[in-house]
């Protein structure tokens, strides 16, 4: 049966809202009150099975109960004490919205309700986007003063995206990542206490510590079993999720940009938005959600999905600040030999960067290293058939450097607190339209003059002292410094169609929709340990698709943890994701490049696969853990698995690859062997795993039958 094609439709006798996607409903009531209130998210019902859900606006019981309709957006008004996502002032100092709703709008797969309140010229519109064949449900909020030039501006305390509502449930579990520099990503599954629990970041980056994309089950669901409700904010700045489960059993969370304690100011004509918080049903268990998420990500999110990831050379942990052309260039001919695609010369190129103490700010490149300038090199790069790339780290800048000398008040900072340095350096409030523009321009020339394919576009503070010296609304830098480095992205990849972005901020600290939408990848974690990546890449996995996973085979011993793990095992982790490579080439043996080269040629084989097929993560025994990447026809597949540590007396049995299909049947491509998928299925395959620790295997199958 084709799935049904995903529909928004609002029916105005009765204020039904229902948004149809192939494996789920959401619907939503206009209340008694005027709120639009939140009916249901989950399995499919009919309009018939809708109507008859209780009625969203009951009056209270007993003057202690809270009103038990939730809020698509709680306006801080009425008999609510929840957390509200609405918070608004106005100038004789009332407080929250009362709506009268005002109508809608239905085009191209995407509705928005029209709500304005009965006193004060505030309007709002709650939108709501679903997209073909996509269980993804987008929606966001948009603000509007719609009073006369003298009207006095409105204080907004909070607006989030969008409140999320579970059915009732016998329990509730809540699935989340959490994480610091050099351990991003890390899976957490918790039982939901009876509590409002706070998921945020009050960093001005997403965050490495904590990431705004929570799922909940009722605590049961596994990875093919059970229903899973998730969602994802797209913000690359601060934000704050508040999950709210109630003593008698409701659940809701409500989630958007900027942590507590910020406020910003609307004047009479403008308008607020919010960043997309998109979420997602789904009946069949984590994996299932994350190869929706995969999609939805491919289809509506990245700009170049399409495209096959390169395999990169990048050279920080081979040089750090050592930079120099003759150095790069060695590196570069051997990281084509190799097979890298991509050469990218990190930190350490431009200004007075001889550590980091000094430079940032200053891009162009630095003489003592750089004689001639980038092109010899950026030449040399393109000649040996790679594409070049650049590391910058526009946000920042070092005291030491002639953009600070030039430009001190440029930088984030309170003019009466002392301003911290993180890694020596400040942050520059991009939030200004003058930075913003030193900004495009430094970055645009540096494309023009080096022909740069790549930026890997880093962030290594946070924000401090958050201040904006004589603005107004000095809190807007929250939300503008964001918007505006998203806004220059946008820009460089519009005016430059080859340039390709990686997003990177000490690793993993800004991963989400957001930056997604302007990026090709991130740079997953600085901790390459291939042991533990395997966590970090499942806890990267749970939301955002391989092809987006940037990992690096670097040197052994590892350069973090001082590991010494086997060059196959360190190439089978990263080939899970974007294969690069990073470590000091020079120093490898020819043994060592040769099986390098050889592994390269292998994963451009597979790579169709992992960037751009189905992914199943597999937990097989005796701590194996495994990723199968699945074509899109089912017909091509690989696996790789891992195993850490060896346990004597615990050989590993079979690991079973449940998305094949039991009524084929398929060929071990390296080992000539054809296997029934019925066997595959619930016996596994054999691994034959080689002896020892850190032992890994890839396997790939074609289907014959
Ligand atoms: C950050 C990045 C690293 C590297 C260094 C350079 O830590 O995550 O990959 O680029 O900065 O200073």
């Amino acid at each position: 049966m084709p799935p049904t094609p995903s529909s928004v439709s609002f029916d105005p006798t009765r204020g039904l809202v229902v948004l149809q996607t192939p494996n789920s409903v959401y619907a939503v009531r206009i209340g008694a009150d005027g709120s639009p209130r939140h009916l249901h998210w989950g399995e499919p019902l009919d309009t018939d099975a809708l109507c008859g859900l209780p009625a969203a606006a009951s009056p209270a019981a007993s003057s202690f109960e809270t009103d038990p309709a939730p809020d698509e957006l709680a306006p801080q008004t009425g008999a609510r004490f929840g957390q509200a996502g609405l918070q608004v002032r106005f100038a004789d100092g009332t407080r929250g919205a009362q709506w009268s709703f005002t109508g809608h709008t239905v085009r191209d797969g995407e509705l928005r309700l029209h709500l304005a309140d009965r006193h004060y010229p505030l309007a709002a519109e709650l939108g709501y986007r679903v997209r073909p064949g996509s269980d993804v449900i987008e929606r966001w909020v948009e603000l509007t003063h719609t009073g006369a030039d003298d009207s006095g501006p409105i204080t907004v305390d909070r607006l989030d995206s969008a409140a999320w509502t579970l059915p009732a449930l016998p329990d509730y579990r809540l699935n989340h990542l959490v994480g610091g520099w050099n351990s991003e990503f890390q899976l957490q599954r918790d039982r939901l206490p009876v509590a409002e629990t706070v998921l945020t970041s009050r960093r001005g980056l997403t965050s490495h510590h904590a990431s705004p994309w929570i799922a909940l089950d009722d605590g049961t669901a596994d990875e093919e079993h059970g229903e899973v409700w998730s969602t994802a904010l797209a913000w690359s700045g601060s934000w704050r999720i508040t999950v709210h489960r109630d003593p008698v059993g409701r659940t809701t969370w409500t989630g958007g940009f900027g942590h507590e304690g910020l406020s910003w100011t609307i004047q009479p004509g403008q308008s607020l938005h919010t960043p997309v918080f998109a979420g997602l049903y789904t009946p069949d268990g984590f994996g299932a959600a994350s190869r929706a998420w995969h999609a939805h990500i491919r289809t509506g999110v990245l700009p170049a999905p399409d495209r096959d990831r390169p395999v990169v050379y990048n050279s920080w942990e081979a040089t750090g600040f050592d930079v120099d052309q003759p150095g790069q260039l060695s590196l570069a001919r051997v990281a084509a030999r190799l097979g890298a695609e991509l050469f990218v010369l990190d930190d350490g190129w431009f200004g007075g960067r001889t550590s980091d103490r000094a430079g940032l700010g200053d891009w162009t490149p630095r003489p003592e290293a750089f004689p001639d300038g980038l092109r010899p090199l950026a030449d040399e790069v393109h000649r040996l058939g790679m594409a070049f790339g650049l590391w910058v780290e526009p946000e920042m800048v070092n005291r030491d450097s002639d953009l600070y000398r030039a430009h001190p008040d440029w930088v984030v900072h309170a003019a009466t607190r002392d301003a911290t340095e993180l890694r020596n350096q400040l942050m520059l409030n991009f939030a200004r339209p003058e930075v913003e523009a030193w900004a495009h321009r430094t970055l645009d020339q540096l494309v023009r003059d080096h022909d740069v394919d790549w930026f890997k576009w880093d962030a290594n503070r946070v924000v401090t002292e958050a201040g904006w010296a004589g603005h107004p609304d000095p809190d807007r830098l929250w939300i503008d410094h964001t918007r505006a480095v998203h806004r220059i992205m946008d820009r460089l990849r519009a005016d430059h169609p080859g340039l390709r972005i990686e997003a990177c901020a000490g690793g993993g600290g800004r991963a989400d929709l957001g930056i997604l939408a302007r990026t090709d990848q991130v740079w997953t974690s600085d901790n390459t340990d291939p042991v533990d990546r395997i966590n970090i890449q499942h806890g990267f996995s749970q939301l955002f698709p391989a092809q987006a996973m940037a990992a690096w085979v670097t040197d052994s011993p590892n350069v973090t943890t001082g590991r010494t793990t086997p060059l196959r095992f360190r190439f089978h982790v990263a080939m899970a994701g974007a294969l690069g490579l990073g470590g000091d080439l020079t120093a490898w043996s020819e043994e060592e490049l040769e099986e390098a080269a050889a592994l390269v040629i292998r994963y451009k084989e597979i790579r169709p696969l992992v960037q751009h097929g189905h992914q199943y993560r597999l937990h097989g025994p005796a701590g194996l853990t495994a990723v199968h990447y699945a074509s899109q026809d089912d017909t091509e597949h690989a696996v790789l698995a891992w195993r850490p540590a060896t346990r004597f007396g615990h050989p590993a049995p079979g690991l079973p690859l449940p998305a094949l299909d039991p009524a084929a049947h398929y060929l071990d491509i390296d080992e000539g062997i054809t296997h029934s998928g019925a066997a595959l299925t619930c016996q596994g395959i054999d691994l034959r795993l080689p002896a020892g620790d850190y032992a890994s295997r890839l396997i790939r199958l074609r289907r014959t039958v």
